[in-house]
């Protein structure tokens, strides 16, 4: 069991590795410390691009990760029994996507996994908040949705420090996930405004050396991270 806000975590993002060898690269961020991997799933609807299916996350836990399943669709409850069948330890859903977050996170804790909820870089953080009884994971996205390699949009900040000041304030056992642009040079804003699970693509999978990029990333954030005071 990892628990949220003791200290942050690097995520790698399968968006980004290089699909001829990717069992190596899992394998050599493994070897590097890395526990826990993001799988991106877009469906051509909800943005403009299509990734994964369930196979990756039985990849992902075939190698022994810890995983979370980002649904970047239209119809987050209809496809999100697949990827508990698939083994996903967490399924987050897009609050753009439901009628409500607190529904919504509801159902996909009855689906027997952890839940959480994402919010577009214009979406307030607002619903979020309101859900977080209910949440395992709230992701701010720091680009919008639906490609890796983008800038990362530090304005999103102000979100973390307001998630982090209400989990805080109500002890509540929740991550604060960033997914969009995150590298060494901006790693530690994010984790400095309080979130404790940093999503990398590129940072990593792009890296010549993707073990070294993440501990030096992993490093940066918990130089960084200011938890609970
Ligand atoms: C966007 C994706 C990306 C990905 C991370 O929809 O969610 O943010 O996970 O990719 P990088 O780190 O390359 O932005």
């Amino acid at each position: 069991m990892i628990v949220a806000s003791k200290a942050p975590v690097v995520v790698p993002s399968l968006l980004a590795g290089d699909l001829s060898r990717l069992g190596e690269q899992l394998d050599a961020v493994k070897a590097a410390g890395c526990h826990w991997l993001s799988v991106d799933v877009m469906d051509g609807h909800f943005v403009p691009n299509l990734s994964f299916g369930p196979d990756f996350v039985k990849l992902a836990k075939s190698k022994g990760f810890y995983v979370d399943t980002h649904l970047m669709v239209t119809n987050p409850l209809d496809v999100a029994p697949w990827f508990v069948e698939a083994g996903t330890d967490i399924l987050t859903a897009h609050i753009e996507a439901v009628k409500d977050g607190r529904t919504a996170l509801q159902a996909i804790r009855k689906l027997g996994v952890k839940a959480g909820l994402a919010v577009k870089p214009n979406t307030p953080v607002d619903g979020l908040i309101a859900a977080l009884e209910f949440c395992d994971l709230a992701l701010v996205m720091t680009v919008e949705p639906g490609f890796g390699g983008q800038k990362f949009l530090a304005g999103m900040m102000p979100k973390v420090v307001a998630l982090r000041a209400e989990i805080d304030a109500n002890n509540l056992n929740c991550w604060i996930q960033v997914d969009g642009g995150v590298n060494a040079v901006n790693i530690s804003q994010a984790a400095a405004a309080g979130a404790d699970s940093l999503v990398a693509g590129s940072a990593v999978f792009a890296a010549n050396d993707p073990a070294a990029a993440f501990r030096e990333l992993e490093l940066k954030a918990r130089a960084a991270f200011k938890p609970q005071q």
